[in-house]
């Protein structure tokens, strides 16, 4: 077993997992998201929309670190930004600015404007919807785990190789 950063063994196998990762939004995906990465040994900042405190029943159950939001993506080798769409105008401009130079923004959002969001003209004008998150953030991103409920997300998840397991599509523009 190798230990990583934070610790944690990691069974024989596996890649030890000690990178930082931010996460602003600590809800049905993003607290998920906490719950694994933590679980895999990576040092996780996670915020939600308001003070880091708030968040102290997640921090003791996954020994992630709870930030403010305008600091979650500080020194992050990856940046997760998992809130409701109609909610990321109300992100700090930069609000990703401070994470290491090529770590890559990833947003989870479903755009749902008659149940949650309401109508995002630019959307609705054809502006793709992380396109649009990444104007509202300042920062190009990559669409991950919008395809999956949540509780999938936390249970389903099984060993490379293993008979039906759940591939989730990547989207955005690589580097090169
Ligand atoms: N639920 C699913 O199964 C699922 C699956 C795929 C994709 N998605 C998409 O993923 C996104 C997140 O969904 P969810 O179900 O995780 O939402 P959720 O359970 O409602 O949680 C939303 C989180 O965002 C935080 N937040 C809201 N505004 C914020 C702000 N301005 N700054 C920082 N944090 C803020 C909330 O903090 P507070 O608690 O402080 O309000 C909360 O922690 C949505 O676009 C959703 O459509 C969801």
């Amino acid at each position: 077993m190798a230990p990583t950063r934070s610790g944690n063994a990691v069974p024989r196998g596996r890649v030890a997992a000690d990178m930082r990762i931010g996460i602003i939004g600590a809800g049905h995906i993003g607290g998920t998201l906490t719950r694994k990465l933590a679980e895999l040994g990576h040092e996780v900042r996670v915020a939600n929309s308001r003070a880091p405190e708030t968040l102290a029943d997640l921090a003791a159950e996954t020994g992630a670190t709870p930030v403010w939001a305008a600091d979650a993506a500080t020194d992050a080798d990856v940046v997760i930004v998992s809130i409701p769409q109609k909610n990321v105008p109300d992100l700090a401009p930069g609000i990703v600015a401070k994470a290491k130079d090529g770590a890559p923004v990833i947003e989870t959002n479903n755009y749902y404007p008659q149940q949650r969001d309401g109508r995002i003209d630019a959307i609705e004008n054809g502006t793709v919807e992380s396109v649009w998150v990444g104007e509202q953030i300042g920062s190009p991103v990559f669409k991950v785990f919008n395809g999956i409920f949540w509780k999938h997300l936390l249970e389903r998840g099984v060993p490379a190789g293993t008979p039906g397991r759940i591939a989730l599509p990547v989207a955005g523009d690589g580097p090169g």
